[in-house]
């Protein structure tokens, strides 16, 4: 080849506007694997795959992209997600047997989903109500001061079809 005769300013033109239309595509990226999580309630594997033939992205890059974020999810998720807050208050006041009754109860560990999509179990952080040790969270809700009189009435609450709510 001839390099006096490669015209460098087309190549960066090129390979400038590859680069652009790369990104255009990755800005939509986002957005469009939330509106996926919306309505499956996570990101399904065939769902990928359409949207990565349909951008002309690579499927890994899509992977690469959504599991950065820990809001998207590869898995069915449950209809409650209860989330155990481990923060210090809560560890303190037997935070832990919380988390091992709902583990024992619905045979589940901590990150995985029921069979029947009740719940899906995980811990959290400090969820800001330290007050009211020991906390969790049932999908918008926070129910607190989880004893032993309260526990039962927690994963009763659970297992309802409908949002129940635990004074
Ligand atoms: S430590 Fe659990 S709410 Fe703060």
């Amino acid at each position: 080849m001839d390099i006096e005769r490669i015209d460098v300013e087309r190549e960066i033109g090129k390979v400038g506007k590859h680069i652009c239309e790369h990104d255009k595509k990755k800005g939509l990226l986002i957005p469009i694997l939330h509106r996926i999580q919306e309505d499956y309630g996570y990101l399904p594997g065939e769902a990928l795959e359409r949207l990565s033939k349909k951008l002309g992205l690579p499927l890994a890059e899509i992977y690469s992209v959504a599991s950065f974020y820990h809001q998207f999810h590869f898995s069915p998720r449950g209809k409650k997600i209860v989330r155990v807050c481990m923060g210090t208050a809560c560890h303190v006041r037997g935070a832990s047997k919380v988390l091992d009754a709902l583990k024992e109860h619905f045979k589940i560990e901590v990150g995985e989903t029921t069979e029947d999509l009740t719940l899906t179990l995980e811990t959290v952080g400090c969820v800001g109500c330290c007050g009211l040790a020991p906390v969790a969270t049932v999908n918008e809700d926070v129910v607190g001061e989880i004893g032993k009189k309260k526990l039962p009435e927690l994963i009763s609450s659970i297992e309802q079809e409908e949002e129940a709510e635990v004074d």
